[in-house]
């Protein structure tokens, strides 16, 4: 109920349909991943994590209902992906190819159960803790990015891809464009920790500086950030576009994400 731009189900659902998917299918697990990036952030926000009080121009959930309440409300949604997410198969229905979609809807949730996990998010959130405060070698700083921002939006791409019956080489492609994509949210979400305007962004400014965080502006300066933003940006909607399908609006929406101010 609290907004957010939805990205990752944007995403998603433009993936589904780049590879030729017309069904509603994919709602679920929109829905789901939804679910999973929204427990992360409140689990992120926490004073064990980033001790935030606002996101999305409200008080996050720990400020308002107590911290173990956040924790449980957090576990609640990672619980109620799964639940929804499972929803698809009842979804499936009579289609000659249902060997195939069962399939696709079974490798979805593997996806999902993966990329939210040690392997991807929580991966990702649990090296970002344990560096907290202390110095940060450049490539530490991509695995960090690309796992705890970028697997969640390869799953969203992937998940797309897989249930409009993309191939397992497709697939790689996709994870590869998304992980870019997840690169160039983060250093520009980090970009906006210093340049933005909370009232804009609806969570605080300076959260990372406060919490002694080195991030990508700090290791290579704003100049440089901003240029990689841009740049990595650029790679990704050209490997997009060397796939044999088209979706105009994802290109546009990755390009302009470059410039998004919250
Ligand atoms: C914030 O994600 C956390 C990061 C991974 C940087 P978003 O910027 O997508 O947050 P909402 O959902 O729009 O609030
Ligand atoms: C969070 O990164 C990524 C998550 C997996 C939640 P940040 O800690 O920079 O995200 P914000 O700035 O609080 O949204
Ligand atoms: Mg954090
Ligand atoms: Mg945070
Ligand atoms: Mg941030």
């Amino acid at each position: 109920l609290a907004g957010g731009k939805r990205l990752r189900p944007i995403l998603m659902e433009e993936s589904f349909r780049l590879f030729g998917g017309n069904s509603a299918i994919v709602e679920p697990f929109m829905a789901a991943l939804e679910m999973i990036h929204n427990y992360s952030l409140v689990h992120d926000d926490l004073p064990a994590m980033d001790n935030d009080e606002y996101r999305r121009g409200r008080k996050t959930t720990w400020n308002v209902y107590g911290e173990g309440m956040a924790v449980l409300a957090g576990d609640a949604l990672l619980n109620k992906a799964f639940e929804t997410a499972a929803e698809a198969f009842s979804m499936i229905g009579e289609a000659a190819d249902i060997a195939a979609r069962y399939a696709a809807v079974a490798k979805a949730l593997q996806i999902l159960a993966n990329k939210a996990g040690i392997y991807g998010m929580i991966g990702g959130q649990t090296v970002d803790v344990e560096l907290t405060g202390k110095a940060v070698p450049r490539e530490k700083l991509d695995f960090i990015y690309r796992l705890k921002t970028g697997a969640l939006l390869e799953a969203s791409m992937m998940i797309g891809a897989v249930l409009a019956g993309a191939t397992e080489d497709e697939l790689k492609q996709v994870e590869m464009i998304a992980s870019d994509i997840g690169l160039a949210f983060q250093i520009q979400d980090d970009l906006l920790d210093i340049l933005g305007d909370s009232a804009v962004l609806g969570k605080p400014v300076c959260s990372d500086e406060e919490n002694g965080k080195v991030t990508y502006v700090t290791v290579h300066g704003l100049e440089e950030s901003k240029k990689d933003v841009a740049e990595i940006s650029k790679r990704a909607v050209t490997r997009l576009d060397q796939l044999p399908y088209k979706n105009e609006f994802l290109d546009e929406l990755i390009l302009e994400l470059v410039n998004r101010k919250k």
